[in-house]
């Protein structure tokens, strides 16, 4: 599955139609014709220069979805909204976006609840037959995508809309149960339920990169993508995986204010967030079993960070108009010297796909570095991109940060060794 002699790398992004991954790939196809600069990768500063990370030139997309529709037009409908794509650049890749949507297969939107099944148009692919059967399938789009281009590996992300939290049953933890769940007939319940467990969509994805020997990256807060069953099936295979849920808004500025706090020794009585967001990120999580994913791992940041847990509350609502430019205020209620009581508000307004490509970018990179180097498991030293990192306690951005570059310096060390 390995075919390491080609410098090709594939990347295999679940959500290939949304407004992230359309970002991304406008993003990267810019970048490469040098129309705009790299600002917002960590990759490409000069603190990781010398690191083998694959060329941005030589990351081959394609990915699943559960919608149809074409990227380019895509662009231009995110041009028009938000005007981050800079439409008269947009026509110079267009034909390179069009060559993306050859490799967009149909995705599964199993068990996903019913606010992402109301997005899929047509109804997405959703086989008779076991679970496994899915997985084969989704397997199968991927290595065909790696076969077609001729790609050492292929970096599977995932980027699809936030499921409902998932199932934590025998078969989420143990490989054996896990591995038996899967071929459990399903066809009964087209939902993908089987015996009391829920499998969801992005479960089955991340299955079917480790059976097919790619890395995988959950960007997402969905739980369902690397349940400990699946985390340990992954090291097994001798793969790199990572997640949860890209820190790109709010709890990013959380992580990096709150270590202040610590520092001069003020408590923290009361962290009170409210997010507003349109978009169809936004719609999926006005429903609320979407939203307690994302609010389970923004909410887990600051006990951890500070020692104690103060009151805290994260609201997130639904304003179409804003389309994907978030505005997060804050308001933090802390004590001091003398018991006396003050306060520190914020105001976080950023463009959300803006913030998080370049992130994917960085990890899709970091992932293929891994896999190079032969680590397994998960990838605990990319913590800083992540709002709920996979085996790692560490909340504090600094402190996050400062365990990425000494990754780099010890990359770079066997780099120079092995010259
Ligand atoms: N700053 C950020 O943008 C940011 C940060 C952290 C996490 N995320 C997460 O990244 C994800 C994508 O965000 P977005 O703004 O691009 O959302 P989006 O709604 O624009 O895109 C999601 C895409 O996933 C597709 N999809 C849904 N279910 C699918 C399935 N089962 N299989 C395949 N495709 C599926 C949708 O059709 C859509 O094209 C969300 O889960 C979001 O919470 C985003």
């Amino acid at each position: 599955m390995r075919a390491k002699e080609s410098t090709k790398t594939g990347v295999w992004l679940i959500g290939a139609r949304g407004g992230l991954a359309t970002t991304l790939l406008a993003g990267v196809k810019l970048i490469g014709k040098k129309l705009v600069s790299s600002c917002g990768l960590l990759t490409e500063t000069p603190g990781l220069q010398g690191v083998a990370f694959p060329a941005l030139s030589d990351l081959v997309f394609g990915g699943h979805d559960i919608r149809k529709g074409r990227v380019y037009e895509t662009a231009v409908e995110i041009y028009r909204e938000t005007g981050t794509i800079p439409y008269d650049k947009l026509e110079v890749v267009k034909d390179e976006l069009a060559e993306i949507d050859d490799d967009i297969a149909l995705g599964t939107a199993r068990n996903c609840g019913p606010a992402i099944e109301r997005l899929g148009v047509p109804k997405a692919r959703n086989l008779r037959g076991t679970l496994q059967d899915d997985v084969d399938r989704l397997g199968a789009d991927m290595r065909a995508f790696q076969k077609r281009h001729k790609l050492g590996t292929v970096i599977v992300v995932n980027l699809a809309s936030t499921e409902p939290p998932a199932g934590t049953g025998p078969a989420a933890k143990d490989p054996a149960l896990f591995r038996k769940a899967l071929l459990t007939r399903a066809a009964a319940s087209s939902n993908g339920r089987v015996r009391g467990q829920a499998f969801r969509a992005s479960t089955l994805y991340a299955a079917a990169a480790a059976a097919s020997g790619f890395p995988f990256v959950n960007f997402t807060p969905s739980s369902g993508a690397l349940p400990p069953a699946l985390q340990a099936i992954f090291g097994e295979s001798g793969l790199p995986f990572m997640g949860n849920d890209g820190k790109t808004g709010e709890t990013l500025v959380k992580s990096a204010i709150a270590p202040m706090f610590k520092y001069r020794n003020l408590t923290v009585l009361a962290w009170q967030g409210y997010n507003i967001l349109g978009d169809r990120d936004g719609l999926v999580l006005s429903d609320a079993s979407n939203r307690q994913s994302k609010i389970d791992s923004k909410d887990s940041v600051l006990a951890s960070i500070l020692g104690y847990k103060p009151h805290t509350k994260v609201g997130i609502d639904y304003v179409p108009s804003l389309h994907d430019l978030k505005t997060a205020w804050d308001f933090v209620h802390f004590q001091g010297f003398l018991d006396y009581k003050m306060a520190l508000q914020f105001i976080w307004q950023g463009c959300d796909a803006i913030l998080a490509a370049p992130l994917v970018l960085d990890l899709v990179r970091f992932a293929a570095l891994a896999l190079r180097k032969e680590e397994k498991g998960p990838m605990r030293h990319l913590a800083c991109f992540f709002k709920d990192p996979v085996g790692v306690a560490e909340q504090d951005l600094h402190g996050q940060f400062h365990q990425l570059l000494a990754y780099v310096e010890r990359a770079r060390g066997n780099q120079r060794s092995k010259a």
